[in-house]
Order: structure tokens, then C-alpha cells, then sequence
């Protein structure tokens, strides 16, 4: 099978308009986080937009080897959310709803009709984005939760942060209001995880 006459094909390009949206919601999201002063917040959110960019631009770059010639129209149709409001933590539980949707449902669908068409490197990068998507849902849902229960920055055992502006670190249960050394509000602060971040 040609890949231009399958259903994989269209599939490829309603993944592409999937993932254009999703990159612009969490632009929103990005967007209301950096007003209200969450500029740790808002730098996180930007990483899972540039990998949204990333797989568009994969399910494009599909779309385009599938023909020689330019792709004047592709007719599709499709469903998608249109559930964000202007706040913050409603879009976070959204957005890990999307993102769940996305892994568990929509992309096995279309990785399964890729192999039952004969596209196995299409299957596979189905595969692959699922994954990313798993560990956006984890995020989105873990930053609802921290928010939602007032736990972004403070937390029950000593944990230690850091300054985003300026690097400045300290263990304590909570982040500091203004940075010591450079003075950086509360929404620059970081969680450090490891000595490598
Ligand atoms: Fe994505
Ligand atoms: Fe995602």
C-alpha cells in the first residue's frame, strides 16, 4: 500500500494538527505561568512545547516523503480539546488529561494501524512520541497536584533548591521567598533533583 492512499497518512496528519494545538495550549499555559511570576514553572512548560514542535515536525516530515510532488490539501477530520480556561492549575489537569488521552488511546491506535498498513518505522514512531507523552501526563499531573495542594514549595522533609536567576542552593522544607543573593522571587526557584541539575 501506497503510504499517500492509507489511513496511516491521514492519521500522520491529524497527529501533526494534534500537535500544533498542543504546543499552542501549553504556549497558553506557558504564557499565564510567566505573568504570574512562575518563571521555573513557565522554563518547564517551554521544554514540553519545544517537544510538541518536535513531533509535529516528525508526523510533517512523514507527510512530505509520502509524495514528490507539493501537498496542496489534506482533507481531515478529526476531534480536539478545546477545555482551557484562563488558570493555571485548571490547564495543568487538562492538559495531563490530553496527555494521557494521547498516549494510552489516540497514538497506540494509530501506531496499531501503522503495522496492520505496513509501515513499521511510522509504528514505531508512534511508539516513541508515546512515550514522551507518558512522561508529559506524569509532569502535568505531578505540578496539578504540587499546586492544587500548595506543595510547590514546600514540602514535608528538607529538600534543597535553587535560585533559576542566579544558582544560589540551600536544603530547607521551603523555598525561600526572595533569593539571598540576587533577590529573585519565589517563582524562580527550582527543586533540585540531582547534582547533574
Ligand atoms: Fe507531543
Ligand atoms: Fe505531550
Amino acid at each position: 500500500m501506497k503510504l499517500a492512499n492509507s489511513k496511516t497518512y491521514l492519521n500522520l496528519a491529524k497527529s501533526f494538527a494534534g500537535e500544533c494545538q498542543a504546543r499552542t495550549r501549553y504556549e497558553f499555559l506557558e504564557y499565564g505561568a510567566r505573568k504570574q511570576g512562575f518563571v521555573a514553572l513557565a522554563d518547564l512548560i517551554d521544554k514540553v512545547v519545544y517537544n510538541e514542535f518536535n513531533h509535529a515536525r516528525m508526523f510533517y516530515t512523514y507527510l512530505q516523503d509520502a509524495c514528490d510532488c507539493t501537498i496542496d490539501n489534506i482533507d481531515i477530520c478529526s476531534g480536539y480539546p478545546f477545555k482551557e480556561k484562563w488558570n493555571i492549575l485548571d490547564n495543568l489537569k487538562i492538559a495531563a488529561e490530553n496527555e494521557e488521552i494521547e498516549s494510552t488511546k489516540v497514538y497506540p491506535e494509530y501506531a496499531k494501524i501503522a503495522d496492520e498498513e505496513g509501515f513499521p518505522e511510522i509504528a514505531e514512531l508512534y511508539r516513541n512520541i508515546i512515550q514522551v507523552e507518558n512522561c508529559h501526563h506524569m509532569l502535568f499531573k505531578e505540578l496539578y497536584e504540587q499546586m492544587k495542594n500548595d506543595t510547590m514549595y514546600c514540602k514535608d522533609e528538607p529538600v534543597k533548591w535553587k535560585c533559576g536567576s542566579c544558582g544560589y542552593e540551600a536544603t530547607a522544607k521551603s523555598a525561600w521567598e526572595c533569593c539571598p543573593l540576587c533577590q529573585a522571587k519565589q517563582g524562580s526557584v527550582l527543586l533540585k533533583i540531582s547534582d547533574g541539575e
